[in-house]
């Protein structure tokens, strides 16, 4: 085969190689590794879908494809065009025999980011750069694939998808609020859930989800914590709270075997122990938060009741269990004011928070509603929130009040578990943190 003769080949992308053995194709991506013994080369390039090593004969290809190799460094875009051959040494199991050999993009040879160990703030400033490296690659795949399944798993239960605002007036959870002027409304404030306007859509479409950027302005530097983060929250007309748990278990089950199925050679980039994600499945264990308690204090922790679970008393609560746990009815001080009295002890509120094994934890907080009017206005009242701005909430306790209950999915946190990632700041493309707003 000539160069000539690949010139009209078909551009493919590298996971589809495997279609065209024996073949000519064309190729497009960035270099990784070269290397040459003088009369042959080899280049080895990555297009996003994986990576290819390709051969080049000095005697079989142009002189100018042999100049171009010489000039290759580490991240130059190239096109290579050649023939597919089947190498069952080959990654992916096919290599490519150059005819011809391209340069798109020169890369100078001071690329800074190289495959040694640079610290965490060398790579937070290259982050547009580091995302280019298989382990980060393999984190925004796996995250895009639990993003599909997240749709999936709802289209295929017939919930609507709804869409909240980020500018809100103030409302939501308790911890920080960003703010801005909003021409003559006086202050907007960037959404911290969309759970309010989701109940008001529940009784509009039945089931519904949001999936969108949630923001808080917390001063919390944890390997948890984001300052915007991605969150999915369904609320679902008619659910009870032991409803909402099994929509939980089925949903976080359904986003792991997701990964298994389609995105297992990311999880083997990121060296994740698979093992520990085959064994997530329906039913979780569920734990009274007072059981948690106690069994926290057996363990020698100082929680008191009362208290939220911090993160240390979460993992500590966690040793032995294989698979997510669920933590249901915490105390009324602790939790946000929209959750449901439990009836059977009032100190109580109807909710859960799902808890992911190996130091993970809270991925996803959760409750039924309080339906209620006369009480919903009266712990409204009790935590001192604006009467004025809860008005349109109120009116859905008013007008065909209803059982309900939701929840919220973090997504960075179930990407981190998913992948054994142990911060969150890899989960996200371009993490906001307290510290960082660039690049
Ligand atoms: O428990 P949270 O605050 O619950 C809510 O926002 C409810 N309105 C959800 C609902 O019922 N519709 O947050 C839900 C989840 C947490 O479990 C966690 O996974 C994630 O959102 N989360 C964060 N993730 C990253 N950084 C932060 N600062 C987060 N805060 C919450
Ligand atoms: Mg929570």
């Amino acid at each position: 085969m000539t160069a000539a003769a690949t010139e009209t080949a078909p551009v493919v992308r590298i996971h589809e190689l495997r279609s065209h053995a024996d073949a000519p194709v064309r190729v497009r991506g960035w270099v990784t590794h070269v290397r040459s013994s003088g009369k042959i080369a080899f280049v080895v390039a990555r297009d996003g879908t994986g990576t290819v090593q390709s051969v080049l004969v000095r005697s079989a290809v142009p002189a100018a494809a042999w100049e171009a190799f010489a000039t290759l460094t580490q991240e130059t875009a190239i096109v290579l065009s050649g023939v597919v051959r089947a190498d069952a040494r080959a990654p992916g199991g096919f290599e490519l025999s150059l005819t011809d050999l391209a340069v798109l993009g020169a890369s100078p040879v001071d690329y800074p980011v190289q495959p040694k160990t640079h610290g965490v703030d060398f790579l937070m400033d290259h982050r547009h750069l580091w995302l280019r490296s298989p382990r980060q690659a393999a984190a925004m795949r796996v995250r895009s694939e639990i993003e599909q399944a997240v749709h999936d798993f709802f289209y295929a239960r017939a919930f609507v998808r709804v869409d909240t605002p980020i500018l809100t007036a103030a409302i939501g959870e308790r911890s920080g609020l960003f703010s801005t002027e909003y021409f003559d409304e006086g202050s907007a404030y960037l959404a911290q859930t969309g759970q309010l306007y989701g109940e008001a859509a529940a009784a509009a479409l039945g089931r519904i989800y949001t999936f969108g950027p949630t923001f808080r302005a917390e001063k919390s530097k944890t390997r948890r914590h984001l300052t915007e983060f991605w969150m999915i929250e369904p609320e679902v007309a008619f659910n009870d709270s032991a409803d909402n748990m099994r929509l939980q278990e089925e949903l976080v089950s359904y986003l792991v075997e997701r990964c298994l199925e389609r995105e297992r050679a990311s999880l083997m980039e990121l060296e994740r122990d698979v093992a520990r994600l085959e064994c997530v499945a329906p039913p979780f264990p569920r734990v009274s938060y007072t059981d948690a308690v106690a069994t926290l204090q057996a363990k020698g922790s100082a929680v008191q009741w009362g208290d939220d679970l911090g993160a240390e008393d979460e993992s500590l609560l966690m040793e032995g269990y294989d698979r997510p746990v669920f933590v249901y009815n915490y105390p009324k001080a602790a939790k946000a004011f929209y959750m449901k009295a439990n009836p059977d002890d009032p100190r109580t509120v109807l909710c859960n928070d799902c808890l992911a094994p190996e130091g993970y934890g809270e991925i996803i907080g959760g409750s039924q509603r309080e339906d209620d009017y006369d009480t919903l206005l009266a712990r409204i009242r009790d935590e001192g929130l604006p009467l004025d701005a809860y008005g349109w909430y109120l009116d859905l306790r008013r007008y065909g009040t209803f059982v309900h209950s939701g929840f919220g999915l973090g997504l960075e946190r179930t990407v981190a578990y998913i992948c054994g990632l142990p911060h969150v700041r890899e989960t996200i493309a371009f993490p906001r943190l307290m510290n960082r707003l660039r690049p």
